[in-house]
């Protein structure tokens, strides 16, 4: 992993001393935009983002081109949000997690269970109603352009969990941020922060008991190889987040900043699609490798969730009434 980190740095290095730093002024006319991402190639993220590339290439005559580098290869999703930062690429796919780590109101996001189904959180994505949530880290020099849907995560290790307390004393690994390690306790387990890279060795290891995530990134990375007990817990819809560096917008022509916009904003009902199509592919292969699905009764769940939904909307006029919008678009 460290070779194709040091390998990917060094071409990015390359690449920007050819085409010149974004951090630079000066109006765009064009450009390579790159764009780091963790997973693979066959994603739905990666697909998405890929196709609104293509479009975004399409409609302004190819002076723009998507560059993605997938799987990891510029770092984990903390390391490429801070390459956003210093303008050493522009846009990254980063977990709702990972920038609720620079303004709490995105806790709101990825509170378990805040979603009543799919469909509810389409019309979350799709209503507008993020828009001042996704505008308010432009000071840190970022923004965000789209949510995509990430299905929801499960626990997984080597038994079956049914109730919280059979989470009891287990080391489940969280994504990096207080909302995930403190989502983790109200189940029962203990939150282990960790980035995505490192859990299947920690599961093999025994640093950690288990992990939490959808169906295609357990498949994807052979979760179940460490850990092939997946009981359905369904504890959070917590999105993954298009992010693009402020500067790079602002230097780009108005109407070619309102295309990318709008084919990123388009992106999100075809993430949404490829999320569905593949999905009970991951489900089935998970199976063909011997996986236990384990029906969960979510009640118990849900109840000890509660308190969090009460700690992360109490400090926040903002993030109260962000909350008030999303659950009244559920239906
Ligand atoms: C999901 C999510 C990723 C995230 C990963 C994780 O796969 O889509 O953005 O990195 O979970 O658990 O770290």
């Amino acid at each position: 992993m460290r070779k194709r980190y040091l390998l990917a740095m060094g071409l990015l290095a390359m690449g920007l001393a050819c085409s010149g730093c974004s951090k630079s002024s000066g109006q765009l006319d064009g450009g390579i935009i790159r764009i780091a991402y963790n997973q693979a190639l066959t994603h739905p993220h990666y697909q998405a983002l890929e196709r609104a590339g293509e479009r975004f290439k399409e409609a302004t005559g190819g002076r723009y081109e998507f560059l993605i580098y997938p799987n990891e290869v510029l770092g984990d999703q903390r390391a490429t949000l801070e390459l956003i930062q210093n303008g050493a690429i522009q846009m990254a796919i980063v977990n709702n997690a990972m920038v609720e780590n620079y303004n709490k109101d995105f806790s709101i996001l990825g509170l378990p269970y805040i979603f009543d189904s799919q469909e509810h959180q389409k019309e979350v994505f799709t209503s507008g109603i993020l828009e001042p949530l996704f505008e308010s880290t432009k000071e840190e020099g970022f923004e965000v352009m789209a949510a995509y849907t990430a299905g929801s995560r499960n626990v997984y290790t080597g038994k079956p969990i049914e109730t919280p307390k059979d989470l009891d004393g287990m080391k489940m690994r969280v994504m990096e941020s207080p909302t995930m390690v403190a989502m983790m306790k109200y189940m029962g387990g203990v939150g282990t922060p960790m980035s995505q890279g490192e859990v299947y060795t920690a599961i093999q290891q025994g640093v950690l008991d288990g992990g939490e995530n959808n169906e295609i990134t357990y498949v994807d990375l052979k979760h179940y190889e460490v850990a092939p007990v997946f009981s359905k817990t369904q504890h959070v819809m917590i999105p993954d987040l298009v992010i693009a560096e402020s500067a790079y917008l602002e230097r780009m022509k108005p109407e070619d900043r309102e295309l990318l916009t709008q084919i990123l904003e388009d992106s999100v009902e075809d993430e949404f699609n490829l999320w569905n199509e593949q999905i009970e592919t991951a489900k089935e292969s998970a199976r063909e490798h011997g996986v236990t699905f384990v029906d969960v009764d979510i009640k118990p769940f849900q109840e000890n969730c509660k308190k969090l939904h009460e700690e992360a909307t109490s400090g926040s006029v903002f993030g109260k009434e962000l909350y008030n919008g999303i659950r009244a678009l559920a239906r």
